[in-house]
C-alpha cells in the first residue's frame, strides 16, 4: 500500500465546496491508501482513519462518524458517532496489547529495563486486522452504530442507533441491537427484488424529482417507467483521487 497526506488548505477546501466535496473530512490532514475516491457531491464529516483506505459514493451525508477501510456506495446517511472499520487486534497473541506490533509504541522503550538495539525489528505487525467494509447504496447507519471491519452491508439496509453489527446485512433489512438482529424488512419481497432490478442508485436522484418519491406504490412505476425508456441517463459523478483533491484539480 502507498499513502498520501491528504492536506488543503482553506482556499482549497472552499474550491473543493465547489466541486461538491464539502465537510470536515476533506480538511483535516491525514495520511490515507492512495486508491481512496471520493465521489461528488458528497458530504463527509468524518474522522477518517489514517493509513486507511477510503471510497466513498456521490449523494452520501455522513456526520461526525470515524470511518475506515470501508467503501460506502451512493446515497447513504451515516449518523453521528458511527464507527466503522476500527482495528481488531488478534486474539491469540501473549497479549492483545499494540507493544507486540510496535515495539516503540508511544516512545515506551525509554522504560525497558535495558536499552534495545534496533526496537523495531522486533515489531510483529498486525494482518487481517482491517478487512475492508463494503456498505451498499442507500443505507441509513444510526446514531453510534458499530459496524465490525469486514462487515456487508446490502443496499437499503437501515442500522438501527447503537447497534453493533458483527454480521452481514442483507439488503433493506432493518437491523437493532446488540449484537444486531434482523427486525424486519423496509418492503415486501418483490418491492426488494425490484429496487435492487432497478438499481435507481446508479442515476441522479433529481432525475426522478418530479416523482413523488414518498411513496413508494405510485413511484415505482413510474421510476421504472423512465429508466426504461432510456427517459434517464446513469449518473457518473467527478470522482477524486488524494492527488485531485491536493492539487483541486478543475
Ligand atoms: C431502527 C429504527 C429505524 C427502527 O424504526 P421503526 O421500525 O420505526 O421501529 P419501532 O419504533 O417501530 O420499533 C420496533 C421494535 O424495534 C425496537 N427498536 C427500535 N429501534 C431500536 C434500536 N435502535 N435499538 C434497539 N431496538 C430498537 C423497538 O423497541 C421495537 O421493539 P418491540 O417490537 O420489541 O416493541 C429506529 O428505531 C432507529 O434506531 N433510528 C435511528 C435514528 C438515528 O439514529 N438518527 C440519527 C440521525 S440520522
Amino acid at each position: 500500500m502507498n499513502f498520501i497526506k491528504l492536506n488543503i488548505n482553506q482556499p482549497q477546501a472552499e474550491k473543493l465546496v465547489t466541486l461538491g466535496l464539502s465537510g470536515r473530512s476533506f480538511c483535516c490532514p491525514v495520511f490515507l491508501d492512495n486508491k481512496s475516491s471520493f465521489e461528488a457531491p458528497t458530504y463527509s464529516n468524518a474522522e477518517l482513519s489514517p493509513y486507511n483506505f477510503i471510497k466513498i459514493g456521490a449523494f452520501c451525508s455522513i456526520a461526525q462518524a470515524k470511518i475506515g477501510n470501508v467503501i460506502i456506495g451512493r446515497y447513504c446517511s451515516i449518523a453521528n458517532d458511527v464507527v466503522i472499520g476500527a482495528n481488531e487486534h488478534p486474539l491469540n497473541r501473549l497479549s492483545t496489547s499494540r507493544i507486540i506490533q510496535t515495539p516503540d509504541l508511544h516512545n515506551w522503550q525509554r522504560f525497558a529495563s535495558k536499552p534495545i538495539v534496533d526496537i523495531n525489528k522486533y515489531a510483529k505487525p498486525y494482518e487481517h486486522c482491517n478487512p475492508v467494509t463494503n456498505i451498499g447504496n442507500d443505507v441509513w447507519i444510526g446514531q453510534g452504530a458499530f459496524i465490525k471491519a469486514g462487515i456487508t452491508i446490502g443496499n437499503g439496509a437501515v442500522i438501527g442507533a447503537h447497534a453493533t453489527v458483527t454480521k452481514d446485512v442483507p439488503a433493506y433489512a432493518i437491523v437493532t441491537g446488540t449484537p444486531a438482529r434482523f427486525q424486519r424488512s423496509r418492503f415486501s419481497s418483490g418491492i426488494c427484488e425490484k429496487l435492487e432490478e432497478l438499481q435507481w442508485w446508479k442515476y441522479n436522484i433529481y432525475d426522478f424529482i418530479d416523482i413523488d418519491l414518498s411513496n413508494l406504490a405510485t413511484a415505482l412505476p413510474l421510476l421504472e417507467k423512465k429508466i426504461n425508456s432510456w427517459e434517464v441517463e446513469e449518473y457518473t459523478g467527478n470522482v477524486y483521487s488524494l492527488d485531485m483533491i491536493n492539487g483541486v484539480v478543475i
